[in-house]
């Protein structure tokens, strides 16, 4: 297995790969936070990417965020461009996790999950593009569990929060857990909120693509998971929710693809029993359903042709009413921004059996946090990468392509989540 420790040829615990960019910077800081923290703090990391001016102005920016003038000469910078294999695979050799913030990673991030594997580092991703994340297991699931090198995709706001959300629902509830609903609000304070135009363009090429991905799925040639208790009913394509008092869809993310493989993986790898899963995003009320018909209405008709994807790269703010930006949020408007998902489960009670009858109790539980996509995200990517770190003998035996709740489901992540402001409690 590859090692947790690092030595003289493989200097440093983390490399965080896309320093440079918008979430990068953040991953970053981030970093720069945690390991001056208790045990985190003799860590050793670097910052990697393709501009040493761009790195240098990053480590800059911490070192005055932060008050941490040492950052400026402590964390050393390591010039890699997805397009040169060599420059990857020193980069590779050198780190112990590479958190790779590199995206869109249907473009950039194979070449990546390779050179990862084949140089024995684990792999750290937020990608929420689940023909990606598929793609890497079918693709390198084999190599990497040879090498003993673990690939774990999807460990920012998607798809942390729902998938551990899920086996913290499992875990809180007394008996069988069937089924599980999901639904997410974000609130937002008086600066209001935006997400940075590279979620947009990962959102628009997965769009386009998403046929490849049903054609991708038959290729893994899976039996359908059994269903235990009543089927799980899908909701429409837009309701008003009883749960969260508002209007709602189906979430586009990757939440329901990250889970459906977690569970998956426990009932083949550890006999549990499968629970279901929908998840659904809060909209508000009428005049969001205005705007979102219409906006959606333009997404699914520009995203079918080249020049209709170049218009919705070019004008992020005007085909998204302002909720993608090439500036992204500022730092005041992620302050005051932050996120629930209310999980609503049902299943058997402890004396009724699964196979008899309908389900029969009931749990809410809420994952809480702080701003999705630059806060949260760090919090969960960072966490995730010092659990790999310091609790190696509760991650599956072998190497391989995981989702977060398939890699740490036996690990401390959801307590770690919890003291660093991503909150798992039960209603
Ligand atoms: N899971 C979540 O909830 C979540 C949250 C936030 C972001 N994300 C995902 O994270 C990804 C990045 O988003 P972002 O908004 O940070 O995008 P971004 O600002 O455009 O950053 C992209 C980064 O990739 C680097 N890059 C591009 N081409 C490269 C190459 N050939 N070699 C090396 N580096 C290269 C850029 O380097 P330069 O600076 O040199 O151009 C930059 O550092 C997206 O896929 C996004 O969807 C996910």
């Amino acid at each position: 297995m590859a090692s947790v420790e690092t030595s003289p040829s493989r200097p440093y615990h983390l490399v965080v790969f896309g320093a440079s960019g918008f979430t990068g910077q953040f991953v970053v800081e981030e970093v720069a936070r945690t390991v001056s923290e208790g045990p985190g703090g003799s860590l050793k990391w670097a910052i990697a990417g393709r501009s040493r001016q761009k790195l240098d102005t990053v480590l800059e920016q911490a070192a005055t965020v932060l008050s941490k003038p040492e950052l400026r000469t402590e964390v050393d910078v390591i010039i890699a461009d997805v397009g040169e294999p060599d420059s990857l695979a020193a980069m590779c050799k050198q780190a112990v996790i590479v958190l790779n913030c590199v995206g869109p990673y249907r473009f950039f991030g194979e070449p990546v999950v390779k050179a990862c594997v084949e140089n024995g580092a684990h792999h750290i991703d937020i990608s929420g593009e689940p023909q990606f994340l598929e793609g890497m297991q079918l693709n390198y699931n084999s190599q990497a569990a040879e090498k003993g090198v673990y690939v774990v995709g999807s460990c920012g706001f998607d798809s942390i929060p729902a998938d551990m959300g899920v086996l913290y629902t499992r875990e809180q509830f007394k008996g069988t857990l069937t089924a599980v609903e999901s639904f997410l609000t974000v609130g937002s304070g008086p600066e209001g909120g935006c997400i940075h135009d590279g979620t947009w363009q990962s959102a628009i090429y997965g769009f386009s693509d998403s046929q490849k991905l049903r054609s991708l799925r038959r290729k893994f040639n899976h039996a359908p998971l059994a269903t235990v208790g009543s089927k799980l009913r899908r909701r429409g394509a837009m309701f008003f929710s009883n749960e969260i008092q508002q209007y709602a869809v189906p979430f586009m993310g990757s939440d329901p693809s990250v889970v459906k493989r977690t569970q998956r993986f426990l009932v083949e790898e550890h006999e549990e029993s499968p629970v279901q899963y929908g998840a659904y995003a809060g909209i508000g009320g009428l005049g969001n359903i205005i705007k979102l018909m219409f906006a959606g209405m333009m997404f699914w008709f520009f995203v079918k042709f080249s020049f209709g994807r170049n218009l919705l790269i070019k004008y992020p703010e005007f085909f998204s009413f302002g909720l993608f930006s090439k500036a992204g949020p500022t730092r005041k408007q992620m302050e005051g921004s932050s996120f629930q998902i209310s999980f609503h489960g049902e299943g058997y009670a402890e004396e009724q059996d699964p196979a008899q009858g309908r389900p029969n109790a009931k749990i809410r539980t809420l994952v809480q946090g702080p701003e999705c996509g630059y806060v949260a995200t760090p919090i969960a990517m960072v966490q995730a990468a010092l659990t790999m770190l310091t609790e190696s003998a509760s991650l599956p035996k072998k190497g391989g392509v995981y989702t977060p709740g398939a890699v740490f489901s036996k690990t401390t992540l959801i307590n770690r989540l919890n003291k660093h402001g991503i909150q798992f409690s039960v209603v």
